[in-house]
């Protein structure tokens, strides 16, 4: 999908089920590599992530098969250690591949995604968590040369790194002795990781809680739901919010969107939440704030961009607080293209309702910056085109579809 075009001004209306979540399924993809059993996945989202990692993992020889919604997925003849670096170059989560696979062969041989460890994503968490454990890593020709099974011990990790986290989880069952991870995430794909790993045999507890504790245990196969996706949630809210619809989201946990669902309502939203499911009516919107970002259960970095393009209109200022990504506003530009008025400076960015948007050409810069930037078009009066509509794919299922299923014009353009 490389460019949409959409007729804004209609409030989005009816009911839609949540997907699976992506971050919680691509961890649970490179754990079936550490899992010497057949591995049956359901509410995998049909997103190029899924497809990717997929692609990822029969390079290493696993065999995969989709079967009425079921992904099952043997590793018997697991043969490789070094993943594809084209494939694994398109998505950081290729790294949790470090963690299962020196639990699975003791070794891993891992392409570093972007290509630079002290870049903007840096990794020095993961690896020194892990040399921490006795593992041996050394950088040569753009690859992570990793060797040895962790011995048992503790791991402390300085910032509650949600991939540094989940590598360590899967690292750990291969480990000699218990290992304990202090200052972990506590995010609710954590908790999906655990479950998922759990019923594979594994003993883990304490997810959820800043300090995991994994034992040795034998793993063998296991069936597992993946947990729905709170930040297409929040994006499908928004994007209700914005443009004065109302939407009912089925097959999804609300206690995991506290922060999101609370700054909707004093946004002007009325919501009731059930048993699975959330409702929202938009009313007029008025400012909110100040939303900080921050791990797990601050309100979530990912949910920043569709929550600002939800208030692009609302009456007053909001100001927005970044804390977990340096570079987490590059969808403000587009946002400005529909008449948008925002300010940042360095981590800050104030945005101040104005009465209409307008329809605009913008460019998505990646998947929660795109959404933002489709949120506006929804809203906006007009013809909007947004270019670079791939990052959508990564994270959004039948985007189209299920947009048009609520009223949308949209249009994927050829
Ligand atoms: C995961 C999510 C992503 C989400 C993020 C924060 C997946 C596939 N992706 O990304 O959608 O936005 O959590 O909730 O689950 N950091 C370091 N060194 C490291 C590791 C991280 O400095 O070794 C920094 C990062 O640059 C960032 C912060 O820590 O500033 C948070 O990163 P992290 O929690 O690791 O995010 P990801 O696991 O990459």
């Amino acid at each position: 999908m490389e460019r949409l075009h959409i007729t804004g001004g209609r409030p989005l209306r009816g009911t839609l089920a949540v997907q699976g979540s992506k971050n919680a399924v691509l961890p649970i993809l490179a754990a079936a590599a550490a899992v010497p059993g057949r591995v049956v996945l359901a509410n995998c989202p049909p997103i190029r992530d899924v497809a990717v990692t997929r692609a990822i993992l029969e390079g290493l020889g696993l065999s995969l098969r989709e079967e009425k919604g079921l992904l099952t997925i043997d590793s018997a003849e697991l043969r490789g250690c070094a993943p594809d670096p084209v494939l694994a170059g398109q998505l950081r989560s290729s790294v949790l591949l470090l963690g299962a696979l020196l639990a699975r062969l003791g070794r891993a041989e891992i392409p570093l995604p972007g290509g630079c460890v002290l870049g903007a994503r840096p990794l020095d968490l993961h690896l020194r968590s892990l040399e921490a454990l006795g593992v041996e890593i050394c950088c040569r020709e753009g690859r992570l040369l990793c060797r040895g099974r962790p011995r048992g011990g503790v791991a402390a990790l300085p910032y509650p790194s949600v991939g540094a986290t989940e590598n360590l989880m899967l690292a750990a069952l291969g480990a000699r002795g218990p290992v304990r991870v202090l200052g972990a995430a506590r995010e609710p794909e954590i908790r999906d990781l655990a479950a998922f790993l759990r019923a594979c045999g594994a003993r883990i507890t304490g997810d959820g809680s800043p300090c995991l504790r994994i034992e040795p245990a034998i793993l063998h196969g296991a069936v597992h739901r993946v947990q729905p996706d709170r930040m297409e949630a929040a994006t499908w809210l928004c994007a209700a919010a914005a443009t004065g619809g109302s939407l009912r989201l089925t097959r999804l946990e609300p206690q995991q969107l506290r922060p999101v669902l609370e700054l909707l309502r004093q946004a002007g939203c009325r919501i009731r939440e059930g048993r699975g499911s959330v409702c929202l009516e938009a009313g007029p919107l008025r400012a909110v704030g100040p939303v900080v970002t921050g791990p797990y259960p601050a309100f979530p970095t990912d949910a920043q961009a569709p929550m600002m393009a939800a208030l692009l209109r609302a009456q007053g200022c909001t100001l927005f607080e970044e804390t977990v990504f340096s570079e987490r506003f590059r969808h403000v530009p587009g946002l400005r293209a529909f008449g948008a008025r925002i300010e940042t400076r360095g981590r800050l960015a104030r945005v101040c309702g104005v009465e209409a948007l307008h329809g605009a050409e913008a460019a998505a810069t990646d998947l929660r910056g795109g959404a933002a930037l489709v949120i506006a078009a929804l809203a906006a009066r007009g013809e909007s085109r947004i270019t670079q509509a791939r990052h959508l794919d990564r994270g959004y299922g039948e985007l189209v579809r299920r947009l048009q299923s609520l009223g949308a014009t949209v249009e994927v353009e050829k």
